[in-house]
């Protein structure tokens, strides 16, 4: 067996996940739960300065580095959007897509999709992870939810000023709405705003497209042509 890099006691970064990386001490060496397969041994134990314990998989410096207090890194700070059921069937995709682009318009924050975050009653939720916290936010059904949720992670204000981008996220939303209603067979639902989407359509392609999902939709509801 190759010799471990670090000892027990030993400052190290861990890579906690895509884009994050927690300082933390070395407590265990060759450490081990106890319903792993027999030989399944991680080579540390750390513990990381936010109290969480965690154990690094491998000894290679993707996953595990050394740590003497000099080098200035800033942990990412992210959002994880639910994407499980629940969440889901109450709109996550189109807030996924929201607070990715309000995030981009902010900058600093790292949005990626996740499973259920446990909450599944006030879908649809999100999680926001600091190096000293982490904030769930529940029932995310408007634009302005999703603002909020970018600006307690980034600490900026996102601006809700460029009426194009808000009238498309809008419309993103009412279509992930729609389709789970009619995945549903909700009808009313499905088609509720509808008319005043075609009217505002920004192009005569939007148009065109819109009033043909009308159409199928009122056809799927039983209203089509007899
Ligand atoms: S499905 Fe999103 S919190 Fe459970």
């Amino acid at each position: 067996m190759d010799r471990l890099r670090f000892a027990a006691g030993d400052r190290v970064r861990c890579k906690v996940s895509a884009a994050r990386w927690n300082r933390g001490t070395v407590i265990q060496l060759n450490y081990r739960e106890d319903h792993w397969p027999a030989g399944r041994v991680a080579p540390y134990q750390i513990k990381l300065d936010n109290g969480t314990e965690i154990y690094a998989p491998a000894d290679v410096d993707d996953l595990i580095r050394a740590d003497d207090g000099t080098e200035d890194f800033d942990p990412a700070v992210e959002i994880h959007v639910c994407q499980s059921g629940p969440c889901r069937q109450a709109g996550s995709e189109a807030v996924l897509l929201e607070i990715e682009e309000l995030a981009d318009s902010v900058g600093g924050v790292v949005v990626q999709p996740t499973g259920c975050l446990g909450n599944c009653s006030q879908a649809p939720n999100a999680l926001v992870v600091t190096d000293a916290a982490e904030n769930l936010f529940a029932k995310l059904c408007d634009l302005s939810s999703s603002a909020a949720v970018v600006e307690r992670a980034s600490g900026r204000a996102p601006s809700l000023d460029d009426a194009a981008m808000v009238a498309r996220l809008e419309r993103a939303r009412r279509l992930r709405v729609r389709m789970q209603a009619r995945e549903e067979s909700k009808w009313n639902l499905a088609l509720a705003g509808m008319a005043e989407d075609v009217v505002r359509a920004s192009s005569a392609e939007d148009r065109v497209e819109l009033l043909r999902d009308q159409a199928d939709l009122l056809a799927a509801a039983g209203f089509g042509d007899q």
